[in-house]
């Protein structure tokens, strides 16, 4: 399959200014400052490509929403890429930074912005070093700067670091963060697109390194090249990263709309040992399980059908959890992960993630009674749709979705009758410490343990 974003695939050194210049480099720029603002909107809008970042919102609508007499307008462009199992834009602006720092300036064209930030975590501290070489090279050669490719547009590109925090990646928290203050999200509305709402008060994009990453084809090749792939409410192609159980974990850029079962064993060679699968985390730890059903395993991945099977889509970080994979185990981790991440502002997440965490650790420690699962249940239910972002719902979601799906899991754990015969069954193992004993299982099987913890 040809790549939209991995071009390193098809042409070597992509990655260096002027063998992407002659593999179409920039030509999508120079088409789109020989079109009005609004016709690079009309475009892209035409092309139906959604955010890559985890919520899928139209792009084209997401820049029209700007508005077109305020002076001063800005690009943020988010490479934080924080949520667990999600390692694609790091592969995106290592091969191909010249395709991020196009699209993100075609982007800027279009709400005539006057400069573009690129917030990276901290841990991208080299890929800043390197993103900073190539946007000198291409100021060197008039692709930004003043007076782009001898047009009247001018616009600055610059690098920011974070410090490593999850929650910088929710668009608010990125703008405070990138201002200067405490990296956590704001009230809105205003939302960024809005005037009080974005970077300094002014309106600003916000959108995540792969969404901008396609936009150069889409002006170059035009919406229909790109409506060529994947489906009609998802078009294009999508990176999947696929992690945990697999033979050949990595990042997989295919046509939205392939099956899981296409994805985990055509591309990502099946499950070690010929296991089977017990559970599939479709966007990392932020949306819910689903089980390995075969009607699971046989639904395409577009936004529209993970909504069919009660997921997200979210940015595509698939993680495969094994039938030896101990599903209360697994949501422990992915609580502490949010417990660890949540930024304290809004009370039933700062205290929600705190409760689930303690509980679900008494719970798979053995000292759990049966009424433990209905009350982590409860306080993920009352987290939900009552947070300033969105991580108190993906704090719910892995309490909420793995008991619903595998009750048995925890079961076992405070049932009296069941606690007894695991105690016992276990007993020999578990002398240097159960949980201890299930998170070094984990670490080294599956992967999971989440950054943060
Ligand atoms: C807690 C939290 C963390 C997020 N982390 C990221 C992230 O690391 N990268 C990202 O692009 N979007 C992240 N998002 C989504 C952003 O808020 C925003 O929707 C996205 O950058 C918009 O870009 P898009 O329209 O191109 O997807 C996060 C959202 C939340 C609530
Ligand atoms: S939901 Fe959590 S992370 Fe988001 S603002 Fe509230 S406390 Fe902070």
């Amino acid at each position: 399959m040809k790549h939209i974003l991995f071009r390193e695939h098809e042409v070597e050194n992509i990655r260096e200014l002027d063998v992407y210049v002659n593999n179409a480099g920039y030509a999508g720029l120079k088409k789109a400052l020989g079109m009005t603002p609004d016709e690079v909107i009309n475009t892209v809008k035409a092309s139906g490509l959604r955010g890559r970042g985890g919520a899928g919102f139209p792009t084209g609508v997401k820049w029209s929403f700007i508005p077109k007499n305020e002076p001063v307008k800005y690009v943020a462009v988010n490479a934080d890429e924080s949520e667990p199992g999600t390692f694609k834009d790091r592969q995106i602006m290592e091969n191909n930074p010249h395709q991020l720092i196009e699209g993100a300036l075609i982007c800027a064209y279009a709400i005539q912005a006057k400069a573009v930030y690129i917030y990276l975590r901290g841990e991208f501290w080299d890929l800043a070093t390197q993103l900073d070489q190539c946007i000198e090279e291409a100021r060197k050669a008039g692709y930004l700067g003043q007076n782009i490719l001898g047009s009247t547009y001018s616009c600055e590109v610059y690098t920011h670091l974070g410090a490593g925090a999850y929650i910088c990646g929710e668009e608010s928290a990125l703008l405070n963060s990138l201002e200067g203050k405490l990296g956590q999200p704001r009230v809105r509305p205003p939302f960024p697109a809005q005037k009080g709402g974005g970077l300094y008060g002014e309106p600003t994009v916000v959108n995540n390194v792969e969404t901008l990453a396609n936009v150069p084809f889409i002006l170059y090749e035009g919406p229909e090249a790109f409506r060529a792939f994947g489906t009609e409410k998802s078009p294009g192609t999508k990176v999947f990263c696929v992690s945990g159980n697999v033979v050949k974990p990595g990042n997989y850029e295919l046509p939205l709309g392939i099956t899981f079962r296409e994805l985990i064993y055509d591309h990502a060679g099946g499950i070690p040992d010929g296991r089977g699968i017990k559970g599939i985390l479709p966007s990392g730890a932020s949306g819910p399980i689903v089980p390995a059903t075969d009607e699971v395993l046989d639904t395409p991945l577009t936004y529209e059908d993970m909504d069919k099977i009660g997921t997200v889509l979210g940015s595509a970080s698939v993680i495969v959890l094994d039938d030896s994979i101990d599903i209360a185990w697994a949501a422990s981790k992915m609580a502490k992960f949010f417990k660890h991440e949540s930024c304290g502002k809004c009370t039933p997440c700062r205290e929600g993630t705190y409760w689930i965490d303690k509980v679900l650790d008494r719970i798979i420690t053995g000292d759990g009674a049966p009424s433990d699962v209905d009350l982590i249940l409860n306080v993920a239910k009352n987290m939900q749709g009552v947070t300033l972002c969105a991580l108190g719902d993906f704090a719910a979601n892995p309490i909420i979705a793995t008991i619903k799906h595998f009750p048995d899991e925890f079961k076992r754990y405070v049932d009296p009758a069941l606690k007894q015969e695991k105690k016992a069954v276990a007993a020999p193992k578990r002398a240097g410490g159960a949980a201890q004993g299930r998170a070094g299982r984990g670490t080294e099987k599956t992967g999971l343990v989440p950054a943060g913890d």
